[in-house]
């Protein structure tokens, strides 16, 4: 059994998806440690998360900071390797698909300390995007795979790796929307801040480096979704991730006008934001199963998914950067009957992720 778990996380999806693990520890009253890498330091994408989802302050944190990926990744390889031999945890826990998930999982894969891999198994088969390269690396350095679904799980196993170290648990991203949904409703304002009530409109969101890096790629997509929306008569609300505004900076773009760019938002504005959207288009992975869970059609701006569940119950599909795919598939998404089954789990993948621990746990989201 594990006795004391280390988190090592960087990046806003991590903090989201690992929040429910964290509490599902503390509920168990199993010892933990949160290493944050600091790959991401801005409030908006960083401590904003913590406030929100009542989770303690990391105990460490390596202030690692932006840089390209063999500096990025090489000096959390070092600190992270330091800080677990001071902690010494049984078991580190990794989420996703960053270069802090690559560099906690090499560190403690040179360890003797059990690691674990939360969201395994997931696939897009490009290894032009770096994710796909942290996503394979982590999983067959880990000793616990925690699989999303059956279909992640059977890809796992087509790689040989072991039965015995896959658990189907469930996407902890259903735990963390079942945990805020209803606190978003209460207490978000969001939408009357943004003059949103009793409107049409489209959510986006767009950071993915395929995308936002490449000029002519960015301005196809802003075309696309400004044309998708004059065409619908509605106006487009864009949290924009940092690495985003930097590039329309650096290329000098102006945002088309039926396009609102506003600050990244915490998480319960952006849950309200995504379940009141009449539609969402995005280039993100949790955007993406988020949109499948709370039934709203998503349309995402790519030319590949690791998350195919999402396309296969109809709540998805995929339109690449072309603006008249974008228009196309905006409009076919656009009146569909969202009554898909959620294909990510029931709530409890925390709960199932600490029972593999050898952890005895109370079933059952807040
Ligand atoms: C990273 C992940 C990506 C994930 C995303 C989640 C990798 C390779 N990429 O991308 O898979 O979808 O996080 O949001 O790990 N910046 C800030 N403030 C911050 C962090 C970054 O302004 O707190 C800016 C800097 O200009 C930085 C740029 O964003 O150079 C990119 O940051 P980086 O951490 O390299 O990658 P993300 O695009 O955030
Ligand atoms: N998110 C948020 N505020 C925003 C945009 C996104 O809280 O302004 C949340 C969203 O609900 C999801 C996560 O951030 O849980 C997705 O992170 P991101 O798109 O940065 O990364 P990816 O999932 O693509 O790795």
């Amino acid at each position: 059994m594990s006795e004391h778990v280390a988190f090592v996380l960087g990046t806003r999806p991590e903090i989201i998806k690992l929040a429910p693990v964290i509490h599902a520890c503390s509920d168990a009253m199993l010892p933990y440690t949160i290493v944050h890498t600091g790959q991401h330091y801005s409030e908006s994408l960083d401590s904003v998360f913590f406030e929100q989802l009542d989770l303690p302050d990391p105990a460490y944190n390596l202030g690692v900071g932006s840089g390209s990926h063999g500096k990025q990744t090489g000096e959390m390889l070092i600190r992270i390797e330091e800080t677990l031999e001071e902690i010494d945890p049984d078991t580190v826990l990794v989420q996703g698909d960053t270069n802090s998930v690559l560099a906690g999982a090499i560190a403690t894969s040179k360890t003797d300390i059990d690691l674990g891999h939360v969201e395994a198994g997931l696939r897009s088969f490009d290894r032009r995007m770096p994710e796909e390269t942290n996503r394979v690396v982590a999983d067959h350095v880990s000793e616990h795979l925690f699989a999303p679904t059956a279909q992640s799980e059977r890809q796992l196993r087509r790689e040989g790796i072991e039965a015995e170290r896959i658990t189907v648990t469930g996407n902890t991203v259903v735990d963390a929307v079942y945990r805020n949904r209803e606190l978003a409703r209460e207490k978000s304002t969001v939408l009357s801040t943004l003059g949103l009530d009793g409107r049409a409109f489209v959510l986006m969101t767009a950071h993915r480096a395929e995308n936002v890096d490449d000029e002519a790629r960015f301005r196809s997509i802003l075309r696309g979704v400004d044309r998708a929306a004059r065409e619908r008569d509605v106006e487009v609300v864009y949290p924009i991730h940092p690495r985003a505004a930097k590039r329309l900076d650096d290329f000098g773009i102006d945002v088309p006008d039926r396009i609102r760019t506003i600050e990244p938002r915490e998480y319960l504005d952006f849950l309200r934001l995504e379940a009141e959207a009449d539609l969402i288009v995005t280039d993100s992975g949790g955007v993406q199963e988020e949109a499948c869970i709370l039934g709203v059609p998503c349309v995402t701006m790519r030319d590949n998914t690791e998350r195919p569940e999402t396309i296969e119950v109809g709540a998805n599909r995929l339109c690449g950067a072309d603006p008249e795919a974008i228009v196309r598939i905006v409009d076919e998404m656009w009146d569909v009957t969202s009554d898909w089954e959620n294909p990510f789990g029931d709530g409890d993948a925390s709960e199932r992720i600490l029972e593999t621990l050898g952890v005895s746990v109370e079933r059952g989201v807040a």
